[in-house]
């Protein structure tokens, strides 16, 4: 169900061709239901994030600051706030705020970094990232899914996402070394190639599938090699592709 609020002022911002505001130029309906919307948002990093323990401000603020309902499918924007993934069409998922934000903090994404994302579905997870650091590489298997993100960064004027549409197994060798890498897809292993293009010291969170459950673990390079830790159960869409073929 939508809260009654969204759906009401949805409901003003697509039927009202109203007058337009005195400062901005756009329907007075369309700058209420903007408001609307961040009041929620910012309801829902106080409730459904900083409640369950994500600390780090900088995360916190990029929570608030990045407008989750233009990433859900259209009709779906009252649900944007809510606390759980959404469906965006051809069997893929927009993730829990909650474990978008709790998943940036394990990054520990750097103003000056540049992060690898695997699985960029509706686009939301790089368009938190990319106010915490540099420039974000991300990778979508599903091409229509990465051209529908890539419209979504042009229209929120978001310059330094770099979308490719292809099998995120090889990662992005051009433009690697990175920082970070995250997955947002489940995988049975983490990919030696995104292992080396992971910089020394560098962090990587994935989901891990592990048969009849699937754990989120933050790893770091040590000396050319992955250490993990342990961080809470998920459940997330199969990463498809090379990593399902058997090991050569
Ligand atoms: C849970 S969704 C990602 C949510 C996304 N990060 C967001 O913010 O909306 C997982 C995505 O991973 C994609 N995916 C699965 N396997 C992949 C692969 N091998 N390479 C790249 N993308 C992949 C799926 O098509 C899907 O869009």
């Amino acid at each position: 169900m939508w809260p009654r609020v969204a759906r009401a002022v949805i409901g003003i911002a697509l039927g009202v061709v109203a007058a337009c505001s005195a400062s901005g130029g756009r329907p007075a309906a369309v700058d209420a239901g903007e408001a609307s919307f961040t009041r929620l948002r910012h309801e829902m990093v106080t409730r459904q994030i900083a409640e369950r323990g994500v600390r780090a401000p900088a995360v916190l603020q990029a929570m608030r600051d990045v407008p989750r309902h233009r990433f859900v499918n259209p009709g779906d924007e009252g649900d944007a706030y809510e606390d759980h993934p959404l469906g965006i069409g051809l069997g893929q998922t927009i993730s829990q705020p909650y474990v978008v934000a709790a998943m940036t903090e394990a990054l520990e994404p750097r103003a000056g970094g540049r992060v690898l994302e695997i699985g960029t579905g509706s686009g939301y997870q790089a368009a938190v990232l990319a106010r915490l650091c540099r420039a974000v590489y991300t990778i979508e298997i599903v091409p229509e899914l990465a051209e529908r993100a890539a419209r979504a960064f042009r229209a929120l004027g978001i310059g330094n996402v770099h979308v490719r549409a292809g099998d995120g197994y090889r990662g992005w060798p051009e433009a690697a070394p990175f920082d970070g890498i995250m997955i947002t897809a489940a995988t049975p292993r983490i990919p030696q190639p995104l292992v080396d293009q992971l910089a020394e010291r560098g962090r990587l969170v994935a989901p891990v599938d592990e048969g009849s459950q699937q754990t989120l673990y933050v790893y770091r390079k040590v000396k050319g090699k992955l250490e993990r830790d342990e961080l809470f159960p998920v459940r997330f869409v199969p990463m498809t592709g090379q990593v399902r073929e058997r090991q050569r």
